[in-house]
């Protein structure tokens, strides 16, 4: 019974990734063989224009033409070049993205620099607001900033679905991640970040599990600020630098604290005392990693070759196939959906929810299967439309529906917990 639906769901399957406008974009991806990869919202695989470049930077250039290659081949530029790739995919211009660090030290830059400006005109506003729930480490920089530099003021942690009700004249800033990285629930940056400006709010996105997967236009929204990292759907290589966006219009107060050379208007000039460079280079603090900068760079070439208008599409009709595998093989009822079950409420991802959510994702992995577990019970599936097949969606939940039928979590070797989930 349930082997002749999962028959007649793969037919299914088969036919709508052979209508898929971004079929032919999984051959740029160097994908292993018998493995369905369903973490991309964790760390993206490599392309074989990333494969290309590592080789090229660490033979070509590195070996062969040493320091020479900061002039010769660009690596001094390439915190401007590879911002200025990621700035179509956020709906911003080239000269308001750099790509630097870690999403985590960019937030505490950029916390700094809307601290900052909200003191120079509404010095009593006291409150930075996130969200409870947010991926820990925005509320851990928040924290920082509060207990080292800022100690009058409150970081006050909201539920998202409240976020509006909050929003008031005491608020200084608002630092919010649009798409939850547990649930995928998805807030409404356009709504929210105009009705924080009627209040004179300064508004911090992430945008860690949006950038590459839903288009969104920072420009028509009037974002101010936003982060964003180059691991996931940028598939940039592990820990590859993150981005940083700042609106144009507030280039001029630009005040971040880690003031390092790169920062400096004139790093070669070695000045004594720190002179910030002009617009987005005042975010850089030291030297670039510049063989991740450059994978990285090489990696967001697919885009080029793609309209995000089609990959949303995609994300929201895969993440609506799979909740159809889930419910038509019943599975929904011992794996509750936490994520919104409505499209165009989330991201690219689904969340379900088990006691032994650990297990069943180390089961998975076992059989070909990578997805991802987050406490304290969240078993994480992603969705990246760029190469997930609607026929890997089949495979997938049928296999799950093994797994849980036959109870293969319980066994011992899946219950041992890895450091990294
Ligand atoms: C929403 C969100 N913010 C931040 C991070 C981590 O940022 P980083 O390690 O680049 O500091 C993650 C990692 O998954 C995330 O999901």
């Amino acid at each position: 019974m349930k082997m002749s639906l999962f028959d007649s769901l793969y037919t299914q399957a088969q036919q709508l990734d052979e209508r898929d406008a971004l079929a032919s974009i999984r051959e740029l991806f160097a994908l292993p063989e018998d493995l369905i990869y369903l973490d991309g919202n964790s760390l993206g695989p490599v392309t074989y224009a990333a494969r290309h470049r590592a080789i090229e930077v660490v033979v070509n250039q590195w070996q062969s033409d040493l320091i020479k290659s900061w002039n010769q081949h660009n690596w001094i530029g390439l915190p401007q070049q590879v911002g200025a790739k990621i700035a179509p995919l956020i709906g911003a211009a080239p000269a308001e993205v750099i790509a630097c660090d870690s999403i985590s030290v960019n937030l505490y830059k950029l916390l700094h620099v809307a601290l900052a400006i909200q003191h120079a005109s509404s010095p009593s506003r006291y409150k930075i607001i996130t969200q409870i729930d947010n991926f820990p480490t925005d509320g851990y920089i928040a924290q920082g900033v509060v207990t080292h530099h800022r100690e009058q003021h409150e970081l006050v942690y909201v539920d998202e679905t409240d976020i509006l009700d909050a929003l008031d004249e005491d608020v200084a800033v608002l630092m919010l991640t649009h798409v939850n990285y547990k649930t995928g629930f998805m807030l409404d940056m356009a709504e929210i970040t105009s009705k924080a400006h009627a209040h004179g709010i300064l508004v911090i996105w992430d945008l860690a599990h949006t950038t590459g997967v839903i288009p969104i236009d920072c420009h028509a929204w009037g974002v101010d600020f936003a982060v964003g990292c180059g691991y996931k759907y940028l598939n940039g290589g592990p820990g590859a630098p993150a981005f940083v966006y700042a609106a144009q219009r507030h280039h001029a107060q630009l005040a971040q604290p880690l003031s390092g050379w790169m920062g400096h208007a004139l790093p070669f000039a070695f000045e004594q005392d720190y002179r910030a460079g002009e617009g987005m280079q005042s975010f850089l603090c030291g030297t670039p990693s510049v063989i991740s900068m450059s994978v990285l760079d090489a990696s967001l070439n697919v885009f080029a070759h793609v309209d995000m208008q089609d990959v949303r599409y995609k994300s929201v009709q895969l993440t609506q196939f799979c909740l159809l595998c889930m419910e038509a093989s019943e599975l929904l009822n011992e794996l509750p959906c936490i994520s919104p079950l409505d499209g165009q409420n989330r991201g690219s991802q689904l969340a379900f929810t088990h006691s032994q959510s650990y297990a069943i994702s180390q089961a998975l992995i076992a059989k070909g299967i990578v997805a991802d577990f987050r406490a304290p019970n969240v078993l994480r599936l992603g969705f990246a439309p760029l190469y997930v097949r609607y026929q890997d969606i089949v495979t997938s939940i049928s296999t799950l529906a093994t797994i849980m039928n036959e109870h293969i979590y319980l066994e011992e070797t899946y219950q041992v917990r890895q450091t990294v989930t």
